[in-house]
């Protein structure tokens, strides 16, 4: 007997997906297991995310292994040998997209369920954020298996302590900070640097304090600009020459509210795109000092690249994780890492609530910064 496994990568990509579907590859495939289980598995890639279920088309059957997915075809296997570099792979070798198919007016998750017939889906392995996993969800009601693996630069997954790509994310903030600190004190110019994330701190947060910065806004705690502008003003009357400034995107002014780079234009899954806090807020320090500031925003750069070590670590545990569910055919779950262990929880039914910065034990609401004392609250 031979079960399907289909694997897909949905949502903004980032280092660990390709760590994690190698993961899946290689135990659903070994051949150890396969005896011990008393049957094989075979899994097929699935092109861009829910997109490419959507899209099937049973006149394109699936691709062989290491073929290049074209227009026509939306699935193929993977084999051993094709992924095996895999885990050293930034991004998604199987693409990825923001396609909801149960946006409402434009459902295609009839059509979707369909083509998991036609090809003969046992269970699907998505990895994924939360919107990701609410199709995941949604689709769990519909009883098809599936199970999820969580990722997401910005760490704010509900129900787990990690989510991949986070890591590589804060090494990229402390690498170009390192890089923009060299020339900020050069001119003596404070840089005030843009961070990913979404409605919480986490990325900016983590970032910041490794790469030492000097004042730290994320959403949790709306900041007022004259307050910044007073810690610079202090900092500069020390002799510093230079500071920086990390903002998450999503930081909100005291009283107002964020800035978002297109207002209106909302993904499929009603995500508003922010984006341009930082350079708002190097506008209103130069008219408080008089120029010389200057605002980098590090945008995708947070999801280029390789993964490192920590990403291609858990992206292993989470696919490994993720076959022992399919195995002992625990659906509607999501692999987890939690209080130092990994396991796995029904998929959250609300995704829409987030996992945000713990304010009172990491940070310092008075000097927009990590807090100075670690074990007394
Ligand atoms: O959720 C991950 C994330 O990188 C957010 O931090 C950011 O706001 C968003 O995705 C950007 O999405 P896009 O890839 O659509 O620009």
């Amino acid at each position: 007997m031979v079960r399907r496994i289909g694997i897909l990568t949905g949502g903004g990509d980032c280092p660990g997906l390709n760590p994690a579907i190698k993961a899946v590859v290689e135990t659903a495939l070994d051949e150890e297991l396969a005896d011990r289980r008393g049957y094989k598995f075979e899994v097929l890639g699935i092109k861009d995310g829910w997109r490419g279920l959507v899209r099937y088309d049973s006149r394109f059957p699936p691709m062989p292994p290491y073929a290049a997915f074209d227009d026509e075809h939306h699935v193929r296997l993977l084999v051993e040998g094709e992924v095996r570099t895999w885990d050293r792979l930034g991004g998604t070798r199987l693409g990825s997209s923001r396609t909801n198919p149960f946006k409402k007016g434009r459902e295609t998750w009839p059509q979707m369920l369909e083509n998991w017939k036609e090809l003969g889906l046992y269970a699907v392995v998505a990895i994924g954020g939360d919107d990701t996993l609410s199709i995941a969800a949604n689709l769990t009601e519909q009883k098809v298996n599936v199970v999820c693996i969580p990722k997401t630069i910005d760490r704010d997954l509900k129900g787990t302590d990690y989510s991949l790509g986070f890591e590589t994310a804060v090494n990229v903030i402390v690498e170009e900070i390192d890089r923009i600190r060299t020339t900020a004190h050069s001119h003596s110019r404070t840089f005030v640097v843009e961070t990913m994330g979404r409605d919480t701190g986490h990325l900016a947060l983590s970032g910041g304090l490794a790469a030492g910065a000097d004042i730290i806004l994320i959403p949790e705690v709306p900041f007022s600009v004259a307050r910044v502008i007073e810690v610079l003003r202090q900092r500069k009357q020390e002799g510093q020459r230079y500071s920086i400034v990390v903002v998450a995107e999503g930081a909100k002014l005291e009283g107002g509210s964020r800035v978002e780079k297109a207002p209106g234009a909302n993904d499929q899954f009603d995500n508003p795109t922010l984006g341009g806090v930082g350079r708002y807020l190097e506008k209103e320090l130069e008219q408080a000092f008089g120029g010389e500031i200057r605002s980098v925003n590090l945008s995708h750069l947070q999801r280029g690249g390789v993964p490192c070590a920590r990403d291609r670590r858990w992206g292993r545990a989470f696919g490994v994780a993720a076959v022992d569910l399919v195995e002992r055919q625990q659906f509607g779950r999501m692999v987890t890492y939690k209080d130092g262990r990994f396991g796995s929880i029904e998929i959250p039914k609300d995704l829409r609530e987030k996992r945000h910065v713990d304010v009172a034990a990491r940070y310092d609401v008075e000097r927009y910064c990590g807090r100075y004392s670690m074990l007394s609250f």
